[in-house]
């Protein structure tokens, strides 16, 4: 079966050029000057149009178990969501719960995964219970294809690990080259600043943001930084949300550290103002780190563009405003904590390059070629170059759209971004070389995704 895309504009992380593009099969043949290949079974027309690598979303949490509920969207409907907005490869956090190994974790997640995907997929594990069996499981995970490490600063008495736990974990990846994934903010401060609140009837969504103050996270961030300079292991910040915390990050990085950056889209365009939403609507924003003053985003946007921050995610976690986020009114701190979004990103990002924020091809890298370099994905994914997977996007530039809880596909009853109106769109979405998205509608489904045991990851600076 030969595919080919004609007339587009193909997009890297280098650039933008006239080209067209033949799959065969799976896999991408050929990229070749306009008009060389002339015919193939099926052709795809995508004049005026950009043809970009599928996005890959490195932080999602489908069917993710959380304060005894989980997050709405199961591997099935999260990955078809993620397939609509132009994301064809996700990385989703396995959950170690206290006194479980991480073999039986991870054997856990295959089952709620496999065969129900709809776009390739590969795990990351969340680390809460370090000790000698969890430690040695990090090898075996890491022959599994699972090559990164989750922790939590935050969280006490659920997924916080000590300093002392992260710093054994981290010579543990230093040792198997994988990586340390952190989210960092200094949980057991909150967690005063929490109890204070609630003690003084302070109980509305707001106090979720004033009571996790930016300082916590950037100070969070330097000691994981630190922890990592004495074990020389490399270290991932998820979620980053605060100018402290970047400025951690930069310090780091001028100083030659491995140390890499996430941002995710709701830190960019939403803030505390949401979560002070009247009526307890600002619940639907209660995520961690916490929505920030306005002023971090002009710094984020910075950090997109110097490369201190080097990926976006999503950190997709949705929980229905109904039945779940209900759950905290009158106690912020019982409200389920995470965000629908992963079928935005690419678009919300695009307002970037609309917006002159970021070029092209920094929303290319940013959203598809370092994630697959940093977690051992490429060339498999992340460039659109013969023998990589063709997992390609047509995107339309100019086409308009509003983003809406009534027209999206992810499983969950509120939109974070209902009324954005967005310039660009998804048009037509190829997953191992089948059509999974066009023009006609779905045309994909649950099972076509497979998992992607992951190599080491690509350290760039
Ligand atoms: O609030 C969030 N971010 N929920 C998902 C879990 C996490 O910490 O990433
Ligand atoms: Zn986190
Ligand atoms: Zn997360
Ligand atoms: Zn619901």
């Amino acid at each position: 079966m030969r595919t080919l895309i004609k007339g587009g504009t193909v997009l890297s992380a280098t650039g933008a050029s006239a080209a067209d593009v033949l799959v065969e099969d799976e896999k991408v043949a050929a990229v070749a000057a306009p008009g060389v290949f002339e015919t193939a079974d099926e052709v795809l027309d995508a004049s005026g149009k950009y043809v970009l690598p599928g996005g890959i979303d490195a932080h999602t949490h489908m069917e993710m178990p959380f304060g005894g509920t989980h997050s709405v969207d199961t591997f099935t409907t999260g990955t078809e969501a993620a397939a609509w907005g132009g994301t064809t490869t996700i990385i989703d956090f396995a959950v170690q719960s206290k006194g479980t190994t991480l073999t039986a974790t991870l054997d856990k997640w295959h089952e709620k995964a496999d065969g129900n995907c709809a776009i390739d997929y590969g795990f990351h594990m969340i680390v809460s219970d370090v000790n000698d069996t969890t430690l040695k499981d990090m090898e075996t995970c890491v022959d599994a294809g699972v090559s990164s490490f989750k922790m939590f600063m935050a969280y006490p008495g659920v997924f916080y690990s000590t300093d002392g736990e992260i710093l054994r974990a981290m010579q543990k990846a230093t040792e198997t080259g994988s990586t340390i994934m952190m989210h960092a903010e200094n949980g057991i401060a909150i967690d005063e600043l929490v109890a204070q609140a609630l003690a003084s009837g302070r109980t509305g969504p707001v106090e979720h943001g004033l009571t996790r103050p930016s300082i916590l996270e950037g100070e969070a961030t330097a000691r994981a930084i630190a922890l990592a300079k004495v074990t020389g292991a490399p270290l991932y910040i998820v979620h980053l949300s605060a100018a402290e915390a970047l400025a951690a990050v930069a310090a780091a990085r001028t100083e030659g550290q491995n140390v890499f950056a996430e941002t995710c889209p709701q830190y960019l365009y939403l803030s505390i103002e949401d979560l002070a939403r009247p009526d307890f609507e600002g619940a639907k924003y209660v995520a961690s780190p916490p929505l920030r003053e306005k002023r971090h985003q002009a710094d984020l946007w910075r950090g997109l563009r110097t490369n201190n921050l080097s990926v976006v995610s999503t950190d997709h976690c949705p929980f229905c405003f109904k039945d779940q986020k209900e759950l905290g009114r009158g106690d912020f701190s019982r409200i389920p904590n995470g965000m629908p979004g992963v079928e935005h990103r690419m678009d919300l990002l695009h307002q970037g390059v609309v917006a002159g924020e970021i070029s092209l091809a920094r929303w290319v890298e940013a959203c598809s070629t370092t994630p697959a370099r940093m977690f051992g994905l490429y060339p498999r994914k992340g460039v659109i170059a013969p023998g990589s997977d063709a997992d390609i996007v047509i995107y339309d530039p100019a086409a308009r759209q509003t983003l809406s809880a009534e027209t999206h596909h992810m499983n969950v009853d509120y939109s974070a971004y209902e009324g954005f109106e967005i310039t660009g769109k998804v048009e037509t979405v190829l997953s191992r070389g089948k059509v999974v998205v066009s023009p006609s509608g779905f045309g994909g489904g649950r099972g076509h995704g497979k998992f992607l045991a992951r190599d080491l990851c690509q350290y760039l600076s």
